[in-house]
């Protein structure tokens, strides 16, 4: 396991000073962005689409890795990889058993490929892919909304994944990550962090992404 990196949820930043935020970020040292799609229908909630993704896109050369919360996501790979996305990740339950043909999809464009599941829906659905993908995510909340308070059961699949995946995948956990529950999930095997709200909610991003830092060293 590698030294954990925290991505910046930027669903909570404010896109009114898209360029503001980015320049904040990178003066925080961070070292890729975490950008949330989604379309109404695989999850309650409607955020943005590939224009968005291609503006962070002009205004930073940092990875973009992005999280389709989308129905059928098969349709979209290609344009969200002309958008500028390095790392597409989708979900399980919306890809079905279209999961592992979108991930070669998605790596035969050159993208990182990344499959995620839900809370309540059981480690094993992702096992098929460790070798597959370059990447899983955990989720901690139910997908749709920033700001929601971490389910513990991520813990329990991060070291299942932990175990039994080649050391090369990378694992990352979404949702409810802050200064009290960030520990925990490093400890678990987690290398990549989103975090939004705790964040986002404080003036300093580099002071707060320190803190997050220090907290989340396992010991
Ligand atoms: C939730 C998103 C998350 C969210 C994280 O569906 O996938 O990336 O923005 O935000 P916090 O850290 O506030 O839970
Ligand atoms: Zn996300």
């Amino acid at each position: 396991q590698q030294a954990p990196v925290i991505l910046p949820s930027v669903l909570s930043s404010d896109f009114s000073d898209m360029r503001g935020e980015v320049e904040k970020l990178e003066a925080a040292g961070v070292q890729a962005l975490h950008l949330d799609v989604m379309d109404g229908n695989f999850v309650p909630n409607l955020t943005y689409g590939m224009p968005i993704v291609a503006a962070f896109r002009k205004l930073t050369e940092l990875p973009l890795d992005v999280h389709l919360m989308i129905e059928n996501p098969e349709r979209y790979i290609r344009q969200f990889y002309e958008a500028g996305a390095d790392i597409i990740t989708i979900h399980e339950e919306a890809a079905g058993s279209d999961t592992g043909k979108i991930l070669e999809e998605i790596k035969s464009l050159g993208c990182g490929a990344g499959v995620t599941i839900n809370p309540d829906i059981p480690v094993e659905r992702v096992l098929p892919f460790v070798d597959k993908a370059d990447l899983i995510l955990i989720m901690s909340v139910n997908a749709g909304f920033g700001g929601q308070a971490f389910n513990p059961v991520a813990l329990e699949k991060l070291k299942t994944l932990r175990e039994v995946a080649p050391p090369e995948l990378l694992l990352e956990v979404d949702g409810g990550v802050n200064l009290e529950t960030v520990q925990a999930c490093t400890e678990a095997g987690a290398d990549l962090l989103v975090i939004g709200s705790a964040i986002f909610n404080q003036s300093d991003y580099g002071a707060a992404i320190d803190e997050l830092y220090r907290t989340a060293q396992v010991s």
